[in-house]
């Protein structure tokens, strides 16, 4: 996969070098360039702002430099994090780790003019996502949120391929809590069933388990649960 960053602190993406995503840029899964916003400003103070129309606070990014940037790495699916998009899930992660080519726009300040975004939505698919109900300062760090959730979905990055279907939000639940050795420790004890070895009550517990925290923590999630994937095991839970 090819992944633009166009950002003007282009030293925030220093985290993509390691861990994971470092070792899938290495080995090639992943062919990732962040690049500055101010490469393609054409003034001496390599201005990137202006004042908003129709007043109010703060500045917005002009859409010069923006459009020959975007010209300059494009096309590709464009992804401009905002507080304003919509909400980011699991099944964004999988559509966008089936892409070939995505592009990543950072905003600042009080955003990019709307006509950037617009102007691209004519000619490439562009989502504006948002992390949550919070504002940040701009759209880097949500990149790198992004660029994990996606990262390992790709072929080849995790080990262990079971770990994607078991994981939280795979199955619209919770996981189950985990535990690993001591057996016990500060006086707690790992759940005995765990420790059981019999596979088949490990597996209703954890199933359990997953719908009592998705009921309690989530109860939005547990509503849209299709009741249709409730066993009779799961009624009596
Ligand atoms: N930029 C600023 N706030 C944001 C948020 N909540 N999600 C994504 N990008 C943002």
């Amino acid at each position: 996969m090819r992944v633009d960053i166009i950002s003007i602190f282009p030293d925030y993406f220093t985290p993509l070098d390691l861990s994971l995503i470092g070792k899938a840029r290495t080995s090639g899964l992943l062919d990732l360039v962040v690049h500055d916003l101010r490469t393609w400003t054409s003034d001496v103070h390599r201005t990137v702002d202006d004042t908003p129309y129709g007043g109010g606070p703060g500045m917005v990014m002009r859409p010069e430099p923006w459009s020959q940037a975007l010209d300059a790495v494009g096309p590709g699916t464009l992804i401009v994090p905002s507080p304003v998009g919509k909400p980011f899930t699991q099944a964004d992660a999988h559509e966008l780790a089936a892409a070939e080519h995505l592009i990543f726009a950072c905003g600042r300040y009080e955003g990019i003019d709307q006509r950037v975004i617009d102007d691209a939505a004519g000619r490439m698919p562009v989502r504006e996502v948002s992390l949550g109900d919070y504002v940040l300062f701009g759209g880097e760090v949500a990149v790198i949120v992004i660029m994990e959730a996606v990262t390992r979905l790709l072929p080849g990055v995790l080990g262990n391929a079971d770990s994607l279907t078991e994981e939280s939000h795979a199955a619209g639940l919770l996981e189950a809590p985990v535990y690993t050795k001591p057996a016990s420790w500060r006086g707690r004890d790992v759940p005995e069933i765990l420790r059981s070895g019999d596979h088949g009550r490990i597996a209703r517990w954890r199933r359990d388990q997953s719908l009592l925290r998705t009921a309690e923590r989530r109860p939005d999630m547990f509503a849209a649960y299709p009741p249709a994937q409730l066993d009779r095991a799961d009624r009596r839970a």
